[in-house]
């Protein structure tokens, strides 16, 4: 079965993320926004990156969006003959095309369905594509009746296929916002991104035998405990170990909130300082975001950088070097660690990541991404988190 998904906001981290859940031979990108995924199924609430998805109806030869939409009513028109009223949103990707000549297609398909007797209620362009928002608050994708035509235009041609649904913003939102303990001093790791680090850890892939139900993720650092909200909504076991006791009763209360409104697996929560601890085994993969040292809302100057860069630099290669006498050999790693950006975009990297491999561990190959570059962060963010994908030696 074919997939096409939009990318998010970084599409190279969206693609990694789907290479490292679907398998590499799995995954192409196709243009700069979407790629193309084989896969039986495809959920598009276990996935931080991608924004929208569906399933491949036709690939056509690359035209002008009149010759295009006329071909798209013509073949869709019979796709859709059924009874009841149908929504229908359509959304170009890839090429600008006005908006209102999206809209002529729509209009064009619902006068198609009106002669076999159908009717249907067009959700207004306001742009080529509709706004994540317009479609996950209708619903689109979800449904036989709420449909939305994705027409993604390529390198070589155009992909048209039918939604499978958008990523719940509303649900991501609550979890982020509705949970009982926050603490923006620890930093406010986006659920998304939490849920991107699980993926491009390697755990979930599809190719692995591993059963979430009987693995378990380790967060050192799990601060809020964001990390393992997302890895017990997979299915995962969760345990979690932090060095301040007000976090560990943080983490605690997020999954006894989590754990009263979803069905979730073991929890298990510790004081412990990543230097020294020791886990309990077995564990299956570590996801954290590591200590990110001081919030910095400009670029610092360059020694005060220097001086919390060491500071830095010394807890994550102490901490690296504590969990690989205690990981089995193949376990997987996503870390998130501190880079920082100056005002030129330009980034100063941890000194550490350059000994990961005399530390213990392996760099895990991409084929979509440099696996050494992967960054992420916003404009305006002067602490960029660089995501490290590792396996223990
Ligand atoms: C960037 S925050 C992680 C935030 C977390 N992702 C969340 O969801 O809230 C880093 C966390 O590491 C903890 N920490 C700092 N140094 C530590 C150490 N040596 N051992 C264990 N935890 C440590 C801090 O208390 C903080 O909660």
């Amino acid at each position: 079965m074919n997939f096409i998904t939009l990318l998010g906001r970084q599409p190279e981290l969206s693609l990694a993320e789907l290479e490292q859940r679907f398998g590499s031979s799995n995954v192409e990108s196709f243009g700069r926004v979407a790629a193309l995924v084989s896969a039986a199924e495809f959920d598009i609430q276990t996935l931080g990156g991608t924004v929208k998805a569906g399933r491949v109806i036709a690939e056509l030869e690359k035209a002008d969006w009149p010759r295009l939409s006329r071909d798209i009513v013509g073949r869709y028109a019979r796709e859709l003959k059924g009874d009841g009223k149908v929504t229908v949103g359509i959304s170009v990707y890839g090429r600008d095309v006005a908006p209102r000549d999206v809209q002529r297609t729509g209009i064009a398909l619902k006068q198609a369905l009106k002669k076999q007797g159908r009717s249907m209620r067009l959700i207004p362009n306001e742009a080529s594509a509709l706004s994540t928002a317009t479609s996950h608050h209708n619903k689109l994708g979800l449904s036989q009746n709420k449909i939305e035509l994705l027409v993604f235009y390529g390198p070589g041609s155009v992909i048209v296929a039918e939604s499978t649904g958008t990523q719940n913003i509303t649900a991501l939102a609550a979890r982020d916002q509705g949970r009982p303990k926050r603490d923006a001093f620890v930093g406010m790791l986006p659920p998304k991104l939490a849920l991107m680090m699980i993926n491009l850890s390697g755990i979930t892939n599809q190719n692995h035998t591993h059963d979430a139900n009987d693995s378990t993720i380790l967060d050192p650092f799990c601060g809020t405990g964001v990390v393992l909200q997302e890895a017990a909504l997979l299915g995962f076991n969760v345990y979690g170990s932090d060095l301040s006791e007000k976090m560990v009763d943080y983490t605690q209360q997020n999954l006894q909130w989590l754990g009263a409104k979803h069905a979730i697996g073991d929890v298990r929560v510790e004081l412990g300082d990543a230097i020294e601890h020791g886990w309990n085994l077995p564990i299956s993969a570590v996801v954290a975001e590591t200590y990110l040292g001081q919030p910095f809302s400009a670029p610092p100057a360059p020694d005060k950088l220097d001086k919390v860069r060491r500071i830095v630099d010394h807890i994550t290669s102490k901490f690296l070097e504590n969990l690989a006498q205690q990981l089995p050999s193949g376990t997987p790693l996503c870390l998130a660690v501190p880079a920082w950006r100056d005002s030129r975009g330009s980034f100063t990297h941890l000194t550490t990541i350059k000994k990961i491999e005399s530390l213990g561990y392996e760099w895990q190959p991409l084929k979509t991404a440099n696996t050494h570059n992967l960054i992420y962060y916003r404009e305006d963010q002067v602490v960029a988190r660089q995501l490290l994908l590792l396996t223990k030696k």
